[in-house]
C-alpha cells in the first residue's frame, strides 16, 4: 500500500538532534511558529525537518487528508461505523449550509432560555448544578473553570461521578429552592448522570422544593427521552444528534457557560472556533496548526514509539486542559482498528497525561529529564496573567515554562551519571495571548482538528467509541443477575464488597 509506503520512508529518516536542527538552519523558529488567533504554537523543539515534514505531506496527500476535511465540513457520514457525520464545525458556523441553520436554530433556543432566566423564569435562581459525565462534562469544567474566574453570573457547580461524595461536595452552599439542575447527557441514558439527577431531586425534595422537576433543564440529542423522563418540554434544549459526545460544548452541553457566564461569552467561544475552523480548513499543510502538531504527534507515537505524550498548562485557569485533553485524544484514537475495521497494524494514540506547571515541575518532571521513556511535551502558557498579584508571579510561572523546554532539549553532561541531562528531548509550546473565551474556543477546536489529522492520517474513525460498552455492559449484568459467571477474582471480590447481590 502507498500508506505503507510512506511509513516505511518516514522510519528511514535519519534523524537530527534539536541543537543540531537549530544549528544547521537559522530560520527553524521562524519556520515552525504558527500564529493564529492569539495562539502561537511552536514546533520547533522537535526532531521533525524538511525531510520528515515532506515525507508526513506525502502521507497526508495518500491518506487522503484534503478529502477527509471536505467530508468533515460538508457533513458527509464520515462517522462509517454508526453511519452518521461529525458536524461539531456546524456549530460554530462551519459546515453544510442545513446543519449550520438548524445548529443555529438549537442555539437560539437556548439563548431565549437563559434570557427567560435572567429575567426569572425560573425563580430567583443563584446557582445551576451541571450534571453529566464524559464529553458531558469535561468541556463545560473546563470552561467555567477557566473562564469564571472574576466572577461568573451564577454558582456553576459540575458533578460527573456516580460516587455520591461527588455531589454531596457539589450541593454545600448551594440553596435547593434557587438552583437550577442542568441534566447533561447526549444519549440520556447513562447510568451515572440519570441516578446523580435523581438524586439532586431528592436533595431538593429534602430541601422543601415541592416540585423539584421544574427546576430541571434537559441537555440531550433525544429530547423525547427527557420528556419521558419528566422534563418538561420547554426545559428541553435539543442538539443534533450527529454531534459527538467529546465535541459537543459547542452546543447545549454549553449551558452551563451559555448561562453562567453570559450569552456574549459563549458567542465569542463559537467565534475563536469558527476561526480556527477557517485556518484549519484553508491553510498549506506547512503553516496549519492543527496538521502540524498532528505530524509531531505521530513523529513520536508511530516512528520513536512514545507510549505517551504530556501535556502542562503553565497557567491555573487551564489546569483541566489535560483532564479535556484525555477524553479527547483517547477515545478518539484509542482504538486498534481502522475505519474499515482491519487491524491497526501500529500503534494507536499514545496515553495524553500531564498537569500543571510549576506544580509537575516538582513531582513528575525528574522522569522527564532523566527518565528512560521518550516523553514528547506540550507546554500551553498565557502571556496575560489571570490574576492582578505582582507580575513577580507571572514572570516567574512563564520563565520556569520556558526554562523546562529549554532543559529537556539542551540537557547538560556530566561524568557524574546521576547528574547528567542527556537532552535532545522535545517539546512543543502554545502561548496564548490571554485566556480569553475566543482564544480558548480556537484552542479547544485545535485539539479537535489535530486530533482528526492524526486518526485521519492512521486511516482511525476517531468518532465511536465501542470500547467503553463492554465494561458497561458488564456492571449492568453484575446489577441485573448478580455475580454469576466471572472470573474467580471478580466473584470473591463482588462478595467481599457487596455480599451475595
Ligand atoms: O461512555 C463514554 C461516553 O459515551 C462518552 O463518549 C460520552 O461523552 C459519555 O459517555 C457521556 O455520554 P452521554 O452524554 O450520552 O451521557
Amino acid at each position: 500500500m502507498m500508506t505503507d509506503h510512506s511509513w516505511a520512508e518516514l522510519e528511514k529518516q535519519q534523524e537530527k538532534s534539536l541543537v543540531e536542527l537549530f544549528a544547521s538552519d537559522p530560520d527553524r523558529v521562524a519556520k515552525m511558529t504558527i500564529e493564529q488567533s492569539g495562539l502561537r504554537f511552536d514546533v520547533s523543539k522537535t526532531h521533525l525537518d524538511d525531510a520528515i515534514l515532506s515525507q508526513f505531506s506525502k502521507l497526508a496527500n495518500d491518506m487522503l487528508l484534503g478529502d477527509a476535511k471536505s467530508a468533515l465540513f460538508s457533513g458527509a457520514a464520515i462517522n462509517i461505523t454508526e453511519g452518521r457525520a461529525a458536524e461539531h464545525p456546524a456549530e460554530r458556523g462551519n459546515g453544510d449550509v442545513q446543519a449550520v441553520a438548524h445548529a443555529r436554530a438549537l442555539q437560539e433556543r437556548m439563548r431565549g432560555l437563559v434570557e427567560a432566566i435572567d429575567a426569572g423564569f425560573m425563580g430567583d435562581i443563584k446557582h445551576i448544578l451541571h450534571i453529566g459525565i464524559g464529553g458531558s462534562a469535561l468541556g463545560p469544567k473546563l470552561l467555567v473553570d477557566a473562564l469564571g474566574r472574576d466572577g461568573a453570573r451564577y454558582d456553576v457547580k459540575v458533578v460527573s461521578n456516580i460516587d455520591g461524595a461527588a455531589l454531596t461536595e457539589a450541593v454545600k452552599g448551594m440553596d435547593p429552592h434557587k438552583t437550577i439542575v442542568a441534566v447533561a447527557s447526549k444519549t440520556f441514558t447513562t447510568t451515572e448522570t440519570l441516578l446523580n439527577a435523581t438524586s439532586a431531586m431528592e436533595w431538593m425534595r429534602d430541601g422543601g422544593v415541592a416540585d423539584p422537576y421544574a427546576q430541571i433543564v434537559a441537555l440531550t440529542a433525544y429530547p423525547d427521552k427527557a420528556l419521558e423522563w419528566g422534563v418538561d418540554e420547554s426545559r428541553i434544549l435539543p442538539f443534533n444528534e450527529s454531534v459527538g459526545g467529546r465535541y459537543s460544548l459547542w452546543c447545549s452541553i454549553g449551558f452551563p457557560v451559555a448561562l453562567g457566564l453570559g450569552w456574549a461569552v459563549y458567542e465569542e467561544l463559537l467565534e475563536g472556533a469558527a476561526a480556527m475552523d477557517r485556518h484549519f480548513r484553508n491553510a498549506p499543510l506547512m503553516e496549519n496548526a492543527p496538521t502540524m502538531a498532528a505530524f509531531c504527534d505521530l513523529y513520536y507515537a508511530q516512528i520513536k514509539a512514545c507510549e505517551t505524550r504530556a501535556v502542562f498548562a503553565y497557567d491555573e485557569r487551564l489546569r483541566l486542559l489535560p483532564d479535556y485533553l484525555q477524553q479527547l485524544e483517547m477515545e478518539s484514537n484509542g482504538k486498534s482498528v481502522t475505519a474499515q475495521g482491519v487491524p491497526l497494524g501500529r500503534n494507536s494514540a499514545p496515553v495524553t497525561w500531564g498537569g500543571v506547571g510549576t506544580d509537575a515541575q516538582h513531582a513528575v518532571f525528574q522522569l522527564l529529564h532523566q527518565g528512560t521513556h521518550l516523553i514528547p511535551v506540550e507546554f500551553i502558557a498565557s502571556k496575560t496573567p489571570g490574576h492582578d498579584y505582582d507580575t513577580a508571579h507571572h514572570e516567574t510561572l512563564l520563565v520556569n515554562c520556558f526554562a523546562q523546554g529549554a532543559a529537556l532539549m539542551a540537557g547538560q553532561k556530566s561524568d557524574d551519571l546521576a547528574r547528567n541531562y542527556a537532552g535532545n528531548r522535545p517539546s512543543t509550546t502554545i502561548l496564548m495571548d490571554d485566556v480569553t473565551p475566543s482564544a480558548l474556543g480556537a484552542l479547544i477546536a485545535f485539539y479537535e482538528h489535530r486530533t482528526f489529522v492524526n486518526a485521519v492520517l492512521l486511516g482511525i474513525n476517531p468518532f465511536d467509541q465501542f470500547g467503553v460498552e463492554l465494561g458497561k455492559q458488564i456492571a449492568k449484568s453484575i446489577g441485573d443477575t448478580g455475580a454469576t459467571g466471572f472470573d474467580p477474582s471478580t466473584t470473591a471480590l463482588i462478595a467481599a464488597a457487596l455480599g451475595d447481590n
